[in-house]
């Protein structure tokens, strides 16, 4: 990946310190919101878009986990995804998954390596 296609997000130490990270983007040139989070020492990034009705998963309360802040989960209807891979948990079978964003952790950092994804809000 080419360093000029890098858009930084954030340092891994501030997403360390979290439990996630809401950042306004534009995807494929509709403006949206994406959720980053560590998972297992892993980075994850998702377009913050539920796949039932198309809502933000935190749309209905203030973070985007189940109560044990194991699964995310959307907050309007109770979708549950599973976190490693975006696939709907719950409903089982629902055949949807929410749409994943590259990242890449460089040299302390985390950027979007994804040339869908446009930073509006870098911090
Ligand atoms: S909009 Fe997310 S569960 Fe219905």
């Amino acid at each position: 990946m080419d360093n000029a296609n890098l858009q930084f997000i954030c340092s891994t130490e501030k997403l360390l310190n979290l439990d996630y990270l809401i950042c306004h983007i534009e995807y494929r040139e509709n403006k949206s919101t994406a959720v980053i989070f560590y998972y297992d020492g892993q980075a994850y990034a998702y377009l913050n878009n539920c796949r039932h009705r198309q809502r933000r998963l935190d749309c209905e309360a203030d973070t985007v986990f189940d109560a044990n802040g194991q699964l995310l989960s959307c907050s309007m209807h109770g979708y549950v995804f599973e976190p490693t891979t975006g696939e709907c948990m719950i409903p089982p079978r629902a055949g949807k998954k929410l749409q994943s964003l590259r990242i890449v952790e460089q040299d302390g950092a985390l950027y979007f390596a994804d040339e869908r994804v446009r930073m509006i809000n870098p911090f």
